[in-house]
């Protein structure tokens, strides 16, 4: 009786770890048997640089993923807001958009020539075609793309945003998705950017970065072996 009731215990237990670890790679984990965490699913030998509409998730699901990725994460905004000392609506007002945009391709022209790693850019980065061309020279891109409703929700939370202030956000996000989609539409990678768990977007880009590492790899397979 104890005999059969440890032995459901124990097969009971063995089903509520593969479940976690069912979970874990769901998430782009790897578990050991005794439920740590391991190797990352995906190993990255280039920067992934995150690109997409203000709301878009890029630095709160770029930290995530890195985190799944077990790399580090950088956020373009953020360090040009170190190099400058001011903030980024600061520097808008001061010295106007095309000098930040001229920071902006410094900082990640930087960001892109280090280790491999996920970087989120502001909004606007990829429009600059000297910053666009780096990034899909150097870099994998991956375009966050959200519906209106969500940006406009998400950046509704904050009034930081220089390009939002000047009249209704919506009608603005609306105009910049129009003339930005087009452009975002060239990143190598897309993944929807919708409501729920941030989790759920991770392994979306998760799964995409394997598929599109099998791809490539098959396609430098078939290189090599038409070349021979
Ligand atoms: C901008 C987006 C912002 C920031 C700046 C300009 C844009 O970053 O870089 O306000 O042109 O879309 P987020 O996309 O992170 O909000």
């Amino acid at each position: 009786m104890i005999r059969s009731r440890r032995h459901k215990n124990r097969r009971n237990f063995g089903s509520r770890r593969s479940e976690r670890s069912a979970q874990a790679s769901a998430h782009g984990l790897n578990m050991n048997k005794h439920g740590s965490r391991t190797q990352p699913v995906v190993r990255l030998n280039k920067p992934i640089v995150l690109i997409g509409l203000m709301g878009a998730g890029k630095t709160t699901i770029g930290r995530r993923l890195a985190r799944s990725l077990n790399v580090s994460f950088s956020d373009s905004d953020y360090e040009i807001e170190k190099a400058a000392k001011m903030s980024v609506s600061d520097i808008f007002e001061s010295y106007g958009e095309e000098e930040f945009r001229a920071v902006e391709r410094r900082v990640i022209a930087r960001l892109v020539d280090g280790k491999p790693h996920v970087i989120a850019t502001g909004g606007g980065a990829f429009m600059d075609k000297a910053t666009r061309s780096l990034i899909k020279e150097k870099a994998i891109s991956l375009w966050l793309d959200a519906d209106i409703d969500v940006l406009v929700e998400r950046t509704s939370r904050r009034d930081t945003r220089p390009l939002l202030k000047g009249g209704n956000p919506e009608q603005i996000l609306r105009d910049l998705a129009a003339k930005r989609n087009p452009i975002y539409k060239q990143a190598a990678l897309s993944v929807k950017s919708s409501e729920g768990p941030h989790e759920n977007v991770v392994s979306k880009i998760l799964k995409t970065l394997k598929h599109h590492q099998k791809t490539k790899l098959s396609e430098e397979k078939r290189n090599i072996s038409d070349a021979g």
